[in-house]
């Protein structure tokens, strides 16, 4: 196995979907504490409320049409259940799931600081003390261990107040406000963290506007825009850290799942070039520091104008993204022809189902080399450390009488993504940093709300509607990763 000595291994989180306490020590609410539970075969709601009192709520489905009243606000409304409310409760369990880490030899922690911790509302003068201390004393916790902190500066939770206010990334005036909740960050936390990210699988933007900028009005001008204020706030974001401590590094967090044409009509590898354009071009800019050609010329077709400054696209170039961290789960498939089986795909992007992949209950398709063909394709194009932030199996695990979970078909998924991973090393040559696989812990699922869905190493007891002791139990997966990160990568059994 040619893994490097120091090969980043470990788990990981967010906040949104693991912390809980959404309203304890000051913090405000965010995207995800209005968003209801779920189901693989009912969306998730957006609750809002107008002025009148009236009160509704909107379906929200990844790569689906998303809107809320003009006139209304993302509002909690009684009769709902918000998941993000109880995540896993690591508000309160933190000390133990590091420990938890720490014995399954983890060199890296990923998870995500909540904005609305520290700036309630975004935008205030002065950051919210108990917010700051919270992570720092988790950082500590992690660094008792040797484990690295890996943060993810926003991880789908734009402050609501924001949202309310300015109807989310939309608006340039979120720029200097992320930019100093940032700078506070870096400040406070230097010489604890070294590796940051800035907003969690950026190309949300396009599959899902809501999640990925707080967008109540996702019009293709707004989703446009939203992407050119985090890029910016993204450069500004690198060079603060680089400014401030100059161990840092941050990175760009991209959702990246290789496509496939369904059949070898040059037709279909024109759509696979398009589909993947619409990734990459999130890649394109961050990484590669300049909008490439085939997006400007989308925005002069589609009359998109954008409300930039030169200076802009100095910092763009002057300040990319020091590592490329990316999201891969699996793969679509997408033709022009005539096919009525559509798979439930990941991540939104709607394709048809590939015959060679077995699927999850959620349809999320298992492609042992989906890791290997990511990384080639990444690394041919930028050149820059990689790493992958999140992999994993989302399954319906079954807690037996004597407290073990079984999971077997987690350990194969894994053992595939790792030696997949090993190949694009070993054979390939790619400069790979670290593997967090999705998740350490259980915890709530994105894109259905669901606990159901569950991705752990570590089991939670705690069903889809919050209810359950929270006590945590080892799966099978534990001790093989335990043994897969003692060996760098080399046992695989
Ligand atoms: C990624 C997200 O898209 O996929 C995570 O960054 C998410 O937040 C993960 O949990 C798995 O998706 P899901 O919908 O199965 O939870």
């Amino acid at each position: 196995m040619g893994f490097k000595k120091d090969f980043l291994w470990g788990g990981a989180t967010a906040a949104n979907q693991y912390e809980g306490g959404y309203d304890q020590d000051g913090k405000g609410l965010n995207a995800i504490d209005v968003l209801t539970n779920g189901a693989v075969d009912r969306p998730r709601l957006v609750t809002w409320k107008k002025e009148d009192g009236t009160t509704g709520n909107s379906p929200f489905v990844w790569g689906g049409d998303f809107n809320i009243p003009a006139d209304a606000t993302p509002a909690i409304l009684s009769d709902y259940h918000y998941p993000s409310h109880h995540g896993t409760d690591f508000y309160h369990h933190y000390k133990e799931d590091i420990g938890l880490m720490a014995e399954m030899g983890f060199k890296v922690f990923r998870l995500s600081i909540s904005w609305s911790r520290i700036f309630p509302n975004g935008d205030e003068e002065e950051p919210n003390e108990t917010g700051l201390n919270f992570y720092k004393q988790i950082f500590e916790e992690c660094h008792k261990y040797h484990i690295e902190p890996m943060v993810t500066l926003s991880h789908y939770d734009t402050p609501l107040a924001l949202i309310k206010r300015y109807g989310g990334w939309s608006d340039r005036k979120l720029i200097n406000l992320f930019e100093k909740y940032v700078v506070t960050v870096f400040k406070y936390y230097k010489g604890q963290v070294k590796y940051w990210t800035t907003f969690n699988e950026i190309n949300a933007m396009t599959l899902a506007p809501y999640m990925g900028g707080g967008l109540t009005d996702p019009t293709p001008q707004n989703r446009a825009q939203g992407a050119h204020n985090q890029f910016v706030a993204s450069s500004l974001a690198v060079k603060a850290a680089h400014r401030i401590d100059p161990e840092m590094k941050v990175g760009q967090m991209l959702a990246y799942s290789p496509i496939y044409p369904y059949t070898c009509d040059p037709a279909d590898q024109v759509e696979i070039m398009k589909a993947q354009q619409e990734t990459l071009f999130y890649s394109d800019v961050q990484v590669g520091g300049r909008y490439p050609e085939y997006r400007l010329k989308k925005y002069e077709r589609e009359g998109i104008k954008l409300d930039d400054r030169p200076q802009d696209y100095e910092l763009l170039a002057e300040y990319p993204a020091d590592f490329l961290s990316f999201s891969c789960y699996s793969s679509s498939v997408l033709t022009t022809h005539a096919n009525d089986d559509h798979a439930a795909g990941n991540l939104g992007v709607a394709g048809v189902t590939n015959p060679y992949l077995e699927t999850n209950a959620w349809g999320w398709a298992t492609d042992p080399d989906c890791l290997r063909l990511a990384l080639n394709i990444l690394w041919d194009r930028y050149h820059k450390p990689l790493w992958v932030v999140e992999n994993g199996l989302g399954w319906a695990d079954k807690l037996e009488d004597d407290h073990k979970i079984h999971d077997d078909y987690r350990i194969k998924y894994l053992r595939a993504a790792i030696s997949s991973m090993s190949d694009a090393v070993e054979i390939d040559g790619v400069d790979l940093m670290g593997y967090t696989m999705w998740s350490a812990i259980d915890l709530v699922s994105n894109g259905t709300g669901e606990m159901k869905k569950r991705y752990g190493l570590v089991y939670v007891d705690c069903n889809d509607l919050g209810n359950g002791t929270m006590k945590r139990y080892k799966k099978d997966s534990f001790s093989w990763y335990q043994r897969v990160i003692a060996s760098n990568g080399a046992d695989l059994k």
